[in-house]
């Protein structure tokens, strides 16, 4: 992928990713977009989405809206240099960045290094789950994203409260020692705020109350974010050059071979797992939908 994330140390970065396609990352980045807009601050979307998702909210946007300016970084556009494509306008002091499904483990650290958020969305099916666990643990181990340093944010999507699936993902979040930034519910709003170009945040409050409600622990959280200092661990690279890829922990063994995340997961305790997988130091992916659950 031809990247190169903008930094400037005056620009903070807001990444929303997760290799797994439809967890909900154009959703979260175009609402965050539009949350800092209304919220005064100058804010630019780049989208990495192929689908331009994120630029499709834009075009839908009022121009009476506060501005969200948009930046097409998916594809080289041949009548620019790269760089002028990818230029963050000197008055944008925020940058939300939706990244594309099924990256590769190179990017993750271009993208993430630096960031001042990081928000994984995650959606409460078994498969989407034990995508998330994994992705996470690549985050950790291949892209060196520290999680002392409260960067890294899961965001569970599409939330259906008190159904089997859901239970399953609140478990797997809890055991997770990263935060769970929010739970945001499965609702058609998100889906009428995307035709309209608007962030939850600027629809009409009684229609959109309850979303209203869950978005405040993530908005908390990312105001906390953008106000921390970056330091040099949040700017530390990994030290070697990853083979392209998939993005799972086995990059770093090259013995081993893994499907990638938008291929069938084979569940641990269906001889799927390669006893060669390295492991983040407290950090165990759970076991969705299996008996042989070890926090049980
Ligand atoms: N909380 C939600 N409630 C209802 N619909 C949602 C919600 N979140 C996302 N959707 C819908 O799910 C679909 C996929 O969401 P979205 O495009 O944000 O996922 P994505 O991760 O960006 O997908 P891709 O990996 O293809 O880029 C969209 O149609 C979106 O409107
Ligand atoms: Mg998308």
């Amino acid at each position: 992928m031809l990247l190169k994330a903008p930094s400037r140390p005056d620009l903070k970065r807001i990444v929303v990713i997760n290799p797994k396609g439809g967890s909900g990352k154009s959703t979260v980045a175009s609402n965050i977009a539009g949350f800092l807009s209304a919220s005064g601050h100058p804010v630019a979307l780049m989208d990495f989405d192929p689908q331009g998702s994120a630029l499709r909210w834009m075009q839908n946007r009022s121009d009476k809206r506060p501005e969200v300016y948009g930046i097409s970084a998916c594809e080289h556009d041949t009548t620019m240099t790269r760089s002028f494509q990818m230029r963050v306008p000197l008055h944008i002091k925020y940058l939300v960045i939706d990244t594309p499904a099924a990256l590769q483990a190179p990017d993750l650290a271009e993208f993430t290094r630096g960031a001042h958020a990081i928000l994984v969305p995650a959606l409460p099916s078994d498969i989407d789950i034990y995508a998330a666990a994994r992705f996470v643990s690549d985050l950790l181990v291949v892209a060196k994203v520290s999680r002392r340093m409260g960067r890294l944010g899961v965001v569970a999507n599409r939330v259906r409260e008190n159904t089997l699936s859901y239970r399953k993902l609140k478990r797997f979040l809890e055991r997770l020692s990263i935060s769970v930034v929010g739970e945001l519910r499965d609702s058609q709003n998100y889906v009428f705020a995307a035709e309209q170009g608007l962030s939850i945040h600027e629809m009409q409050p009684s229609r959109v109350s309850k979303d209203l409600d869950s978005w405040k622990s993530v908005t908390n959280w990312l105001e906390d974010q953008l106000e921390t200092e970056l330091t040099p661990r949040d700017l530390l690279k990994p030290k070697k050059d990853l083979p392209a890829g998939p993005a799972t922990p086995e990059q770093t063994d090259k013995s081993a071979v893994r499907p990638k995340y938008t291929d069938t997961v084979r569940f641990p305790g269906s001889a799927g797992r390669s006893p060669a997988t390295p492991r983040t130091p407290g950090f165990e992916p759970p076991l969705p939908g299996t008996t042989r659950d070890p926090a049980k």
